[in-house]
């Protein structure tokens, strides 16, 4: 006696072969793909804060009164697949130890950076000698249009904190860019 299947059984089976080797090569794709398509496009989907605080001191009972201190600070930005990363600059202002004023550390005439002069009190931009005050940020000489650009500063729990900000250069309004 033969084994053999008749010729409309084998072509049953072969097509039942065929459509379950289909749904398991299906399967086996949403399983594998989904997480790789999530883990794809995370990235795109992740919400940006271009504007956050950023701690500037740990504790401000260490920082100086009536001298300007600079600090200096790395930017993360992430936008989408691309991190860049930008070095920033802020001076901080303080007369009493607990109010702060928070400048940009970028100048309002052509963007360099500029330094404090201690012996003469004030803010001096070495591209131009453009002078600012000390306690104020005004224009007390040279071509800025206008004074030193102030961040939004906080203090927290014994932290402090700005929001780094960048602005137009070479105009008198404070427009942010
Ligand atoms: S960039 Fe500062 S004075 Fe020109």
């Amino acid at each position: 006696m033969s084994d053999a299947l008749p010729d409309h059984d084998v072509m049953r089976r072969r097509r039942f072969l065929t459509w379950a080797s289909g749904i398991g090569a299906a399967i086996a794709a949403t399983v594998i793909g989904t997480p790789a398509l999530a883990a794809f496009l995370a990235p795109a989907l992740r919400k940006v804060s271009p504007k956050s605080w950023v701690k500037v001191a740990d504790d401000i009972s260490t920082l100086d009164v009536g001298v300007p201190i600079k600090v200096d600070f790395v930017e993360v930005a992430n936008d989408a697949w691309v991190e860049s990363r930008a070095l920033r600059s802020v001076w901080l202002y303080t007369e009493d130890g607990a109010k702060f004023t928070a400048y940009s550390g970028i100048c309002t005439h052509l963007g360099c950076g500029y330094n404090f002069d201690a012996d003469k009190s004030r803010y001096h931009c070495p591209c131009h000698h453009g002078l600012f005050d000390m306690k104020t940020g005004a224009v007390i000489g040279g071509p800025p249009p206008r004074a030193l650009d102030t961040l939004p500063v906080k203090v927290e729990n014994g932290e402090l904190h700005v929001i780094y900000q960048t602005f137009r250069s070479g105009v008198p309004e404070k427009v942010e860019t």
